[in-house]
């Protein structure tokens, strides 16, 4: 493809560099007469691993050159790439200033010509800027709609700088937020012999997982390094800990406990964090992290109490009470939190839980409910399809099969409150909504 660069900075003198080795024909594009330069003789403008030797072959064979020129970039090329810089502004949002300049440059350049021609964000923008910013802001600068020769899409970049050739090489993913089936295909055709599973999404969501990632990896950087010093104030080798830890690949570093859905409870997760902050408040080492994962669970056992207050409608009947399905232990369960919050709040409030039978619960697990909801005994229904019935609101924690089927049967005309992310629930019929989707 005849690709058009804008911004040759870390990601797209990479992206030019690369894309010129896969057989593309690149022409770059920046404000800066000395990256042009550097580029046109050959040379690399940023210092990264195997880019020195990557621009120059790609440069000498005529893949790859640069130019200040927009409009020239653009002349034949069916696509253009934009990687310029989005850096955080004032008032701490990301000044996405250049990211518009360049897309109505790009607009400007295209107006009343005939090619077809993509336009693909690699810039990181908020999630929503390309459809709701970008689409209407090349539209207009074009002078045509999106959907006839013009093209838009999202594309996240992945690189690490260090290493950003083998990453671009053998990236985690190639995520493709397309407005149309033609951006998609025109991105995928871009990467194609670049080995990595090819996602097709919105640009909302493309845009959405590259804040996410970098969020998770700073949130991962500072709770390693948390970690390492509350074990170091607990006199505890926290590398060798830490190496042990990452071999978990069952519940530490994998999908597990990484969907949206309801707060966590039970009877190791809150112990278990507060035992932490615990030992670091001992040992004087700062533990913000591990004290936010609670404050971060309040806030969303408040949010769905807040979820349930804006119906304006009651009584309710919660269904889930133990901390998950299929046991009855109660200790911290967050939907026994729930309950007596809506209890506390006057709500008439029935509760379907078959493996929490009153009869049998003994020790501890019996102590707390008691203290919790003192009547709960009272407010056990055994019967979910009457629960459904008698109820205005419906709030879905988790449920057997066959209750779940009283609430796909008999909740149309209720409001379905779903904390689980039961993707069968949203097509019951009922006024279905949620907390964290
Ligand atoms: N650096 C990374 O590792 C990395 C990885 C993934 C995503 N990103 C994202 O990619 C974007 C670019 O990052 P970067 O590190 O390459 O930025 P950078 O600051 O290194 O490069 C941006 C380039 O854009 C040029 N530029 C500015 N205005 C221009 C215009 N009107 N026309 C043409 N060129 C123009 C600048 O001169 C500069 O060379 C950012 O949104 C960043 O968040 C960066």
């Amino acid at each position: 493809m005849r690709v058009a660069i804008f911004g040759l900075g870390y990601v797209g003198a990479v992206s030019g560099a690369c894309l010129a080795e896969l057989g593309h024909e690149v022409v770059g594009v920046d404000v800066s007469d000395a990256k042009i330069d550097m580029i046109n003789r050959g040379e690399a403008p940023i210092v990264e691993e195997m880019i020195a030797e990557l621009t120059a072959g790609a440069v000498s064979m005529g893949r790859f050159r640069a130019t200040k020129d927009a409009a020239a970039a653009l002349i034949d090329a069916e696509a253009s790439l934009v990687s310029v810089g989005t850096p955080t502004a004032r008032d701490g949002t990301p000044d996405l200033s250049f990211v518009d300049a360049v897309v109505a440059e790009i607009g400007a350049a295209l107006k009343g010509g005939d090619r077809p021609h993509t336009v693909i964000i690699r810039s990181t923008v908020p999630p929503g800027t390309t459809e709701r910013r970008l689409a209407p802001l090349l539209e207009k600068a074009a002078g045509e709609p999106l959907g006839g020769r013009l093209s838009l899409a999202f594309n996240p970049e992945f690189l690490r700088e260090g290493r950003s050739v083998r990453d671009f090489r053998q990236p985690p993913f190639t995520i493709i937020g397309a407005l149309s089936d033609k951006a998609y295909d025109d991105v995928a055709r871009l990467y194609a012999g670049v080995e990595s599973e090819v996602v097709r999404t919105t640009p909302e969501v493309a845009e959405s997982i590259k804040l996410l990632s970098n969020a998770w990896h700073g949130l991962k950087v500072a709770f390693a390094n948390e970690a390492g010093r509350i074990l170091k104030a607990a006199g505890v080798d926290s590398r060798r800990a830490l190496e042990i830890f990452v071999k978990d690949a069952v519940l530490n570093i994998s999908p597990a406990y990484l969907r949206p859905g309801f707060a966590f409870g039970g009877s190791c997760l809150p112990k278990d964090l507060r035992a932490m902050i615990s030992i670091a408040e001992r040992g004087r080492a700062a533990a913000p992290i591990m004290k936010a994962a609670l404050a971060s669970n309040e806030a969303h056992l408040e949010a769905a109490l807040a979820a349930v207050r804006a119906c304006g409608r009651r009584p309710a009947v919660l269904f889930g009470l133990a901390f998950k399905p299929g046991t009855d232990d109660l200790r911290e369960s967050p939907y026994v939190a729930l309950a007596e919050r809506l209890i506390g709040k006057g709500y008439a409030l029935k509760i379907v839980d078959p493996y929490v039978d009153a009869s049998r619960l003994m020790g501890k697990n019996k102590e707390f409910i008691e203290r919790e909801i003192p009547h709960f005994v009272e407010m056990m229904a055994k019967d979910a399809e009457e629960a459904v019935d008698a109820a205005e609101i419906v709030i879905y924690g988790h449920a057997t099969g066959v209750d779940k089927g009283a609430i796909l049967e008999r909740g149309v005309g209720k409001i379905l409150i779903d904390l689980s992310g039961d993707k069968d629930l949203e097509a019951c019929g009922a006024d279905y909504r949620s907390v964290a989707w």
